[in-house]
C-alpha cells in the first residue's frame, strides 16, 4: 500500500472546497434534503420505482441476506426495453431525439423516440425470427454504431439476455465469453472505424466461432462495405445473415415481454483477480430503477438537455451512461463511434460544439490525455452550452480535475467525480451537483441509502484519515444478483472478507467531512484507461507462447493511461530476449486478449522473486518497477534475486 499512501498523503494536502453556485443550485434535480428522504431506504426506493412502467406492481420493495438472497421489487414485472422506449412515444417525446450519433468519417443519423420504437421492435421480432427465445443469451460485438444501442434493447424486449463484449477485444476473448454464456447468436458487423483505419470485426468473429457449439445465427451489420482496402467479410451460408436484409420484411409491432423483476437483462464480463473472466449478472428490475435515478440526480438530466457519455457500450459505463439510465429518462444522448483524436485532436470538441452537449461524461485518462495535447484545441470550439461534467473509471488527480473544471467548464460547470463498478451496476459514491460541494480529487459522499464504509482487517470502521477496504454495508437496486454459473466464486471474492457486506476490492480513505476518497485496488487487478484487465489474464497469455516459461505482471504508474503493464519474463532455454522476441510477446497478447492488454515494457529475467513457499512477490516487483526502496524481503528465498532484478529494470528504463 505504499503507493496509496503517498497517493493519499498528496490528496489530502488538497483543501480547494468548491460549493454549488446558486444559479445551479437552485434549478438542479436534487437539493441537499434528498439525503433526509433517503432516511427511508425502502419508500426511497418505492417511490422511484414508481417514477417508471411496471406491468405488475412488486409486493415487497427488498429482501436482502447476502449472497445467497439479493431481491428488489419482489413480484414487480416490467420490461426495460418498453421503460427505454415505449414510454416516451406514448407522450410528447415521441418525435424527441433519443440518439444522435456520429460516426468517425462525419455522417450523422438522429433517431427519435419513434424511431428507436421502431428499430428496436423490427430487430426484436428478427431475432424471434432466429429462434431467440426469453432466457436464451445474445452475444454482441460491435462497433458505436445505433444499431448497437437498438441490439440491446431488442434482446430486453424479447427476455434474451445480452452479453455485449467490447469490440476492442480479441477473438480468443471473444471465443471465452460466447462460450461461458453459451450464446446462441452473436450480433456483429463487418467492421468499425477508429482512427483513419478498420477495426474488422467479422472476420474476429469468424476466428472466434471456430470453437463455439451454441452458436446457431450472426446477423452483420454493413458498416463498412466492400469500397475500403483488405476488407473482408466472408458469409457463411445458413449461418451468417446481413442485419439490412433481415430487417426488410420484419414487423414494427413487437409486444415486449413481461420480465420479472428478477429475470437476467445481462451479463457482462469483468476482469477479476484470477485468470478466468467474470460473468456480472444484472437483472431486470432493480438494475433499471438503479440507473434510472441515479441518471436523474447525478446528471441532473432536464428535458431539453443532450448528454454525451463518451464510454464505449461495450463496459458498464456504456450499458448504464448510454443506454438503460438516460433512455429509461427520455433523455437525448450523443454517441460517436471514433477515436478523440480523428482527424485532428478537436474533434470532441467541435461534437459538443455541433450538438451543444449540456452533460459531458468521461474518463480521467482522456482528460489527461487532452491536457498534453494542450488548451488550443477545446480553446478553438464553443463549449458555452455544457453546464456539468462528470468522470469515471478511476481516481482522478486533482490537477486533471482542475483542468477539467476550468478549460472544459469554464469554471461554471459542477464536476461529479462518480464511483462505482460493474458489479454495482450505478453509480454509488458521488456527488449530487447542485446539492454537494466537490473536493478535486474526492468522489465525495454516497449517493441517498447507499451505506458505504471503510473497514480495517477486523471489519472494524477506521478512523478519519486512515485507508482501508471499501465496503457497503446495505443493499442498493441495482447491485449483481450472482456471478452467470459460478456463485461459489460471487461468494469468495465480495463476501467472504466480511459476511453480509460487499467488498469492494478499492482502498478508500474518509475526510473530516465524511468524504470519499479513492485510492486503486487492493487485488491483482490493473485499471489501465479506466478498463480493467487482471494481472494473471496477461500472465496465462505471455505463458501461453512458446518461449516463457514464467512471468509476472504488475502495473506501473503511467501518466496518460493511469497506470500501465509491465511484464517480467523468464525464458525457456534456447530462447533469447531480444527486441524482437519482446515485440512478439507483445503482439502475443494483442491478439489473446486484446489491445488494451499489450504490455507497456518487458523485462527478462532469469529468476522472480519467491518466498519459500513459492509465492511470487509482487510487492517488490512493484518496488522495484517505482524505483523505491525495498520492503520487507526477509520472507524472500534468494535475496539475490532482487538485486539481478533491478539491475535489469533500470536497464530497461
Ligand atoms: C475504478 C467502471 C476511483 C475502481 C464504472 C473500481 C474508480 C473499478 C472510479 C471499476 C472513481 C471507477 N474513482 N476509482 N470515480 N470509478 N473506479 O468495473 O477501482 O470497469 O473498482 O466499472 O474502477 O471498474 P469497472
Amino acid at each position: 500500500m505504499e503507493t496509496t499512501e503517498k497517493t493519499i498523503d498528496a490528496l489530502l494536502e488538497e483543501n480547494r472546497v468548491f460549493e454549488p453556485s446558486d444559479e445551479f443550485a437552485s434549478q438542479a434535480n436534487a437539493t441537499p434534503e434528498i439525503y433526509d428522504e433517503a432516511e427511508d431506504f425502502e419508500g426511497f426506493w418505492a417511490r422511484m420505482a414508481e417514477e417508471l412502467h411496471w406491468y405488475r406492481m412488486w409486493d415487497k420493495v427488498v429482501e436482502y441476506d447476502p449472497p445467497a438472497v439479493i431481491r428488489w421489487f419482489i413480484g414487480g414485472r416490467l420490461n426495460a426495453s418498453y421503460n427505454c422506449v415505449d414510454r416516451h412515444v406514448a407522450g410528447p417525446k415521441r418525435n424527441k431525439a433519443a440518439i444522435i450519433w456520429e460516426g468517425e468519417l462525419g455522417e450523422e443519423r438522429v433517431l427519435t423516440y419513434w424511431d428507436l420504437y421502431r428499430e428496436v421492435g423490427k430487430f426484436a421480432n428478427v431475432l424471434k425470427g432466429l429462434g431467440v427465445k426469453k432466457g436464451d443469451r445474445v452475444a454482441i460485438y460491435m462497433p458505436m454504431i445505433p444499431e448497437l444501442p437498438i441490439a440491446l434493447l431488442a434482446c430486453a424486449r424479447i427476455g434474451a439476455p445480452h452479453s455485449v463484449v467490447f469490440g476492442g477485444f480479441s477473438a480468443e476473448a471473444l471465443r471465452e465469453r460466447i462460450n461461458d454464456a453459451e450464446a446462441k447468436v452473436i450480433i456483429t458487423a463487418d467492421g468499425g472505424y477508429r482512427r483513419g483505419g478498420v477495426v474488422q470485426l467479422k472476420k474476429a468473429v469468424d476466428e472466434a466461432l471456430q470453437m463455439t457449439p451454441t452458436v446457431t445465427d450472426v446477423v452483420v451489420v454493413k458498416r463498412v462495405g466492400d469500397d475500403v482496402e483488405g476488407m473482408v467479410c466472408h458469409m457463411q451460408e445458413g449461418r451468417d445473415h446481413w442485419w439490412h436484409e433481415l430487417g426488410v420484411d420484419a414487423k414494427t409491432k413487437c409486444e415486449p415481454e413481461e420480465m420479472d423483476a428478477e429475470d437476467m437483462l445481462y451479463i457482462l464480463y469483468t476482469s477479476g483477480s484470477t485468470g478466468k473472466p467474470k460473468g456480472i449478472v444484472h437483472t431486470t428490475g432493480g438494475y433499471l430503477v438503479g440507473t434510472y435515478t441515479t441518471f436523474k440526480y447525478i446528471f441532473d438530466n432536464k428535458d431539453d438537455d443532450v448528454f454525451w457519455c463518451t464510454a464505449d457500450i461495450g463496459w458498464v459505463t456504456g450499458h448504464s451512461y448510454v443506454v438503460y439510465g438516460p433512455l429509461a429518462n427520455g433523455a437525448t444522448v450523443v454517441m460517436y463511434e471514433g477515436s478523440p483524436d480523428f482527424p485532428d485532436r478537436g474533434r470532441w470538441w467541435g461534437t459538443i460544439e455541433k450538438y451543444g452537449v449540456t452533460v459531458l461524461y468521461t474518463a480521467p485518462t482522456a482528460i489527461r490525455s487532452f491536457m498534453k495535447w494542450g488548451t488550443e484545441w477545446p480553446a478553438k470550439y464553443d463549449l458555452s452550452s455544457l453546464r456539468l461534467l462528470g468522470s469515471v473509471g478511476e481516481p482522478i488527480n486533482p490537477e486533471a480535475w482542475m483542468w477539467y473544471h476550468k478549460y472544459i467548464g469554464n469554471e461554471n460547470c459542477p464536476v461529479a467525480d462518480t464511483w462505482w463498478q460493474t458489479e454495482t451496476g450505478m453509480i454509488l459514491i458521488t456527488p449530487l451537483p447542485g446539492a454537494v460541494a466537490t473536493k478535486p480529487g474526492s468522489a465525495t459522499r454516497p449517493f441517498p441509502t447507499v451505506d458505504a464504509d471503510v473497514f480495517d482487517e477486523n471489519g472494524d470502521s477506521v478512523p478519519v484519515g486512515a485507508g482501508g477496504n471499501l465496503v457497503v454495508k446495505k443493499a442498493w437496486p441495482s447491485m449483481t444478483r450472482t456471478l452467470y454459473k459460478d456463485p461459489e466464486r460471487f461468494k469468495a471474492v465480495y463476501w467472504s472478507k466480511y459476511p453480509g457486506v460487499y467488498l469492494a476490492g478499492d482502498g478508500a480513505k474518509r475526510d473530516e467531512d465524511g468524504y470519499f476518497w479513492l485510492l486503486g485496488r487492493i487485488d491483482d487487478v490493473i485499471n489501465i484507461s479506466g478498463h480493467r484487465m487482471s494481472t494473471m489474464e496477461v500472465e496465462s497469455a505471455l505463458v501461453d507462447h512458446q518461449a516463457v516459461a514464467e512471468s509476472a505482471v504488475i502495473g506501473i504508474p503511467h501518466e496518460i493511461k493511469g497506470e500501465a503493464i509491465a511484464a517480467f519474463v523468464i525464458l525457456k532455454d534456447g530462447f533469447d530476449g531480444t527486441m524482437q522476441m519482446e515485440k512478439e510477446l507483445k503482439s502475443h497478447v494483442r491478439q489473446k486478449i486484446g489491445a488494451i492488454a499489450q504490455p507497456e515494457m518487458i523485462i527478462f529475467i532469469a529468476e522472480l522473486p519467491k518466498t519459500r513457499s513459492g509465492k511470487i512477490m509482487r510487492r517488490l516487483l512493484r518496488d522495484v518497477a517505482a524505483g523505491r526502496a525495498l520492503g520487507d524481503t526477509t520472507t524472500l528465498a534468494d535475496p539475490n534475486v532482487v538485486a539481478e532484478l533491478k539491475k535489469k529494470y533500470e536497464n530497461e528504463e
